[in-house]
C-alpha cells in the first residue's frame, strides 16, 4: 500500500509537522515491589503471593530464556485470567528487534489464534506501522501488558497486570528494543507503574530501566474515535524521530 493509501486509512489528510521531541524527558521512578499481602479471597488459581513467593516468581522468571519463557506464559496460573482463555499469548515478532509495541492484552480473535493485535485493531495498528515504514515481524515485536484475554475484553485488573508484569519484564529484557511504545492508558500504566493519562503523556519520553518509552493511543480506542487518529499519526511522528535520535 502506498503512503497516501495508508494515510487515508488512518483517517489522515495533510502531512503533520514532527513534534520536537520534549526538552525534559520524564522519568517516573518504578516503585519497590509491594509486600503488602492484604486479605486474599478463596482462589483456584495459584495466586502468587505478594510476599517471598512473589519475588521467588518474579526473579525466576527474570532468569529465563525465550523457550522456559513461552512455556511458563503457556502453563500461568498466577492470576484468574487463566480460568476463561483458550491460550495464553505471549507476543509476536523478530526477538531482537529495535521497536517494541505493548498493547492491553488478547481479545477473542488473539485469544483463538494466539497472536496479538490479528484483529481489527490489530489490522489497524499494521496500517499505523505501516505509516512508518515498519512491518509487524520485521524489526518489530509486539506484546500485551496481559497475556491471557480478560473476560469480555474488559481491561485488566491491577492483580492482573501486577501477575503477568515479570513475563513483560523479562521480555523487554531479551529483546532490548531501542524504543518501547505503550499503547493505551493499561499498557502505560502497567511499563511506568503510576497513574498515566494519555493526553498529557503524549509526546513526551519516559524511561524504562534505561529504555526510551513513548505512550500513544491504543489503536481500538483510535476505531472508537476517528478524529484522535491525527494525534497517532504526530505520535508516529514523533516515534520515529525519537528513534531515528537514539
Ligand atoms: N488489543 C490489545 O491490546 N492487544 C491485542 O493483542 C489485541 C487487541
Amino acid at each position: 500500500m502506498r503512503r497516501e493509501a495508508l494515510l487515508r486509512e488512518l483517517g489522515l489528510g495533510p502531512v503533520w509537522r514532527l513534534r520536537q521531541p520534549a526538552a525534559e524527558a520524564t522519568v517516573p521512578r518504578v516503585p519497590e515491589r509491594s509486600t503488602d499481602a492484604g486479605v486474599s479471597p478463596p482462589l483456584t488459581f495459584d495466586q502468587p503471593a505478594p510476599t517471598d513467593d512473589g519475588d521467588d516468581r518474579a526473579a525466576a522468571i527474570a532468569r529465563m530464556g525465550w523457550d522456559e519463557l513461552k512455556t511458563a506464559v503457556a502453563d500461568c496460573r498466577a492470576c484468574g485470567l487463566c480460568q476463561a482463555r483458550q491460550q495464553a499469548v505471549l507476543g509476536v515478532g523478530d526477538i531482537e528487534a529495535d521497536w517494541l509495541f505493548v498493547g492491553e492484552g488478547p481479545g477473542a480473535e488473539e485469544d483463538e489464534r494466539g497472536e496479538p493485535f490479528v484483529g481489527q485493531a490489530g489490522k489497524l495498528l499494521d496500517a499505523m506501522l505501516a505509516a512508518i515504514d515498519l512491518k509487524r515481524g520485521e524489526n518489530v515485536y509486539i506484546a500485551n501488558a496481559v497475556k491471557c484475554r480478560p473476560p469480555n475484553n474488559r481491561t485488566p485488573e491491577p492483580d492482573e497486570t501486577a501477575a503477568c508484569r515479570p513475563y513483560l519484564e523479562r521480555q523487554i529484557a531479551l529483546i532490548r528494543p531501542k524504543l518501547i511504545v505503550a499503547l493505551g492508558r493499561p499498557a502505560a500504566q502497567t511499563l511506568l507503574q503510576s497513574e498515566v493519562k494519555i493526553a498529557s503523556a503524549r509526546g513526551r519520553v519516559f524511561d524504562f530501566n534505561g529504555t526510551p518509552l513513548i505512550v500513544t493511543y491504543h489503536p481500538a480506542y483510535l476505531l472508537r474515535n476517528l478524529p484522535d487518529k491525527a494525534k497517532a499519526w504526530e505520535d508516529l511522528c514523533f516515534m520515529r524521530g525519537t528513534m531515528k535520535g537514539s
